[in-house]
C-alpha cells in the first residue's frame, strides 16, 4: 500500500490530510480550506515532520490567496500577510515551515498584479512540493553508497512518508535499502511522549515488509552494545550552520549511546534544513508542548493529577557526536560548518 499524508485538490482549494494523530488505528483523512485551520493542523501535529510542515503551510498561504477573489493586490497582500503570521507562529523549531513561507513570500511580494500572484504562488507551492519528493530520492541515492548488504539501523521518530511528501529521509533510506535488495534490520524506537517511532514508523515499515523491531526508548544503549547495529540514523527540524543538530527529544541520548558504542550516527537531512543563518545549536529555539503529552497516553492518565511536568519536545545533538549529515547533495562530513556551506555553494 502506498499513501500520501498530503495532498492538494486544486479543483476545490483543499489541502488534504492523513490525521496523524488517529494513526495507526485509523486512516482518516481530513480536508483543509483555510490557513488558520492548517495552522491548527500544524499545531495540533494533524500534520507533522519538518518537510511536511513546511509544504502543508506552502499550500495554506496558496489557499488564502486562491479564496479571495478581489482584483486589488494590495487587499490580496493583506490577507497574506495575516495567512503568513498565522502560519508562523504554529511551531518554531523546524525550519522547513519558515523556508517554505520565505519563498512564498518572495514571491507574493514580487508579483504585479492579482492573477500574476495567484498563478505564481500556485508555481512555487507545488514546486516546493515536487522539490521534496525529488530531495528525499536523492537522498536515499547517496546513502545508499555508504551501505553494506546486510544492515541493521536504529532510527528515532517519525521521518518516513508521513513526514514529507512521499519517500522520507532517514526512514526513506531505510526503506530504499530494502528495496534495494539489502537484508535489512531497523530497531525503532518508540519516541515518547507522542510515540511517533512506534505508532507512525512501524506502521509505515509494515506498509512496505520491511523487517524491524520497535523498541522502548531507553533501549537504545544496550541494544547497541549487545546487538549488531551498523549505523543509527535521524531525521532533523533545524541544523545550525556548525552542524549541530535539532530533532525530536531523546536524539541526543541516542546519539551519546551510538558514540559509547562505536556505532555511526548519521543525520539525513534536505537542505532546506539546514538554517545557515543561525551560528550554532545553542541559537535553536525549542519548543515545549502540553504536560498532557506525558501525563496522558491516548487520553489516559499514567501520572497523578496535576503532577508537575517539563516537556521540551526537540533537542539539540552536538556536531562532535554525527559521523555524517546526508543531503541531496552528498554527504557533509566534520568539519560541517565548512563542508555544509561546500556542498550549498558547490550546488547553488
Ligand atoms: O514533533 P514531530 O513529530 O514533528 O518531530 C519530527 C521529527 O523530529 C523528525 O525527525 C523531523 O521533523 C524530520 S522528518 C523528515
Amino acid at each position: 500500500m502506498s499513501f500520501r499524508a498530503i495532498e492538494w485538490l486544486q479543483e476545490t482549494n483543499t489541502l488534504r490530510l492523513i490525521d496523524q494523530k488517529r494513526l495507526p488505528e485509523e486512516i482518516r483523512y481530513l480536508d483543509l480550506t483555510t490557513p488558520a485551520s492548517v495552522a491548527d493542523a500544524i499545531r495540533d501535529m494533524t500534520v507533522r515532520g519538518a518537510p511536511a510542515i513546511g509544504v502543508a503551510a506552502a499550500f495554506g498561504i496558496l489557499q488564502s490567496a486562491q479564496s479571495n477573489a478581489t482584483e486589488s493586490l494590495e487587499l490580496l497582500k493583506q490577507d497574506l500577510t495575516e495567512a503568513d503570521r498565522v502560519l508562523r507562529a504554529s511551531r518554531p523549531t523546524a525550519v522547513n515551515l519558515f523556508w517554505a513561507l520565505d519563498r512564498m513570500k518572495g514571491v507574493w511580494q514580487a508579483a504585479g498584479n492579482a492573477e500574476e500572484l495567484r498563478l505564481a504562488l500556485r508555481a512555487e507551492a507545488t514546486a516546493i512540493e515536487a522539490q521534496d519528493v525529488a530531495v528525499n530520492r536523492a537522498i536515499s541515492e547517496h546513502a545508499l553508497k555508504i551501505l553494506p548488504q546486510e544492515v541493521t539501523f536504529f532510527h528515532h521518530c517519525n521521518t518516513g512518508s508521513l513526514a514529507t511528501v512521499e519517500l522520507g529521509t532517514a526512514l526513506g533510506v531505510i526503506r530504499s535499502a530494502h528495496e534495494s535488495g539489502r537484508k535489512v534490520m531497523a530497531y525503532l524506537d518508540e519516541t515518547r511522549p507522542r510515540l511517533q517511532g512506534a505508532k507512525l514508523s512501524s506502521f509505515e515499515l509494515m506498509q512496505f515488509g520491511v523487517p524491524h523491531a520497535i523498541v522502548v526508548d531507553g533501549a537504545s544503549a544496550h541494544i547497541m552494545r549487545t546487538q549488531k547495529v551498523d549505523l543509527a540514523i535521524v531525521g532533523c527540524d533545524r541544523v545550525a550552520a556548525n552542524g549541530d543538530t535539532a530533532n525530536k527529544i531523546g536524539t541526543y541520548n541516542l546519539a551519546l549511546a551510538a558514540q559509547d558504542n562505536g556505532v555511526p550516527f548519521y543525520v539525513a537531512a534536505p537542505m532546506s534544513t539546514i538554517d545557515f543563518d543561525t551560528v550554532s545549536g545553542d541559537d535553536i529555539e525549542i519548543e515545549e508542548r502540553d504536560a498532557s503529552e506525558i501525563t496522558e497516553i491516548n487520553g489516559i492518565a499514567i501520572a497523578p493529577e496535576g503532577a508537575p511536568t517539563f516537556n521540551p519536545a526537540f533537542d539539540v545533538t552536538p556536531n562532535r557526536l554525527i559521523a555524517g549529515i546526508i543531503t541531496e547533495h552528498g554527504i557533509a562530513r566534520a568539519p560541517f560548518a565548512e563542508s555544509l556551506m561546500r556542498l550549498r555553494d558547490r550546488n547553488s
